[in-house]
């Protein structure tokens, strides 16, 4: 089946990216602590990766969110809420992508409303042609075309999150 998968940025492209926002963030957060909170599902090899790049005191917590369907206007809504107080935490979310920005502008919403001391998204994908929200990612690591993409995290009806590299599927040629 994987070889309906064209891969966009092999293993070894992504780690390196990984390592050249880790570093970025360790100059930017430096003497400072920082909280990640991942958005899951997606962002969990990313966020794992990451971390692990990152030299600074560091916190980890999870959110999951649902949304409701294809075009429904950014109706978002948190199922699994962070376990931590972040107020006057730096907070850095971590994503694995960004596509109308819905799911941003509403987690950034709710996480100010916490008084954190500092927050900012790092996102590893912006697939900017569908942006509909405008936001300020201040750690991107690839722009993407407009296509289905999968793998390091990204699914495809809950599938290939496991592969190593990122890929463009067509689904129409699965079946
Ligand atoms: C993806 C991604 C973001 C959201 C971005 O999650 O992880 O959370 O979509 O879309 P938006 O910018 O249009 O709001 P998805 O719903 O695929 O869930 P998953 O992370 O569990 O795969």
């Amino acid at each position: 089946m994987n070889d309906k998968i064209e891969t966009l940025f092999t293993e070894d492209q992504i780690q390196a990216r990984v390592e050249t926002l880790a570093q970025q963030i360790n100059t930017d957060y430096s003497e400072r602590s920082l909280v990640l909170v991942s958005v899951l599902r997606g962002s969990i090899f990313f966020t794992t990766d990451l971390s692990r790049r990152i030299r600074l005191p560091l916190a980890m917590d999870f959110l999951s969110i649902s949304s409701y369907g294809e075009g429904s206007e950014g109706v978002v809504r948190i199922t699994k809420d962070l376990e931590e107080n972040i107020a006057g935490k730096d907070v850095l979310l971590v994503e694995d992508i960004v596509d109308t920005g819905f799911t941003m502008r509403y987690l950034m919403r709710t996480l100010l409303s916490r008084n954190p001391r500092s927050l900012e998204i790092c996102a590893l994908l912006d697939r900017r042609a569908r942006r509909i929200i405008d936001l300020d990612i201040k750690y991107v690591g690839f722009e993407i075309p407009d296509k289905f993409i999968v793998g390091y995290g990204l699914d495809y009806k809950q599938q290939f999150r496991n592969l190593p590299y990122i890929g463009i599927i067509q689904p129409d040629k699965l079946s």
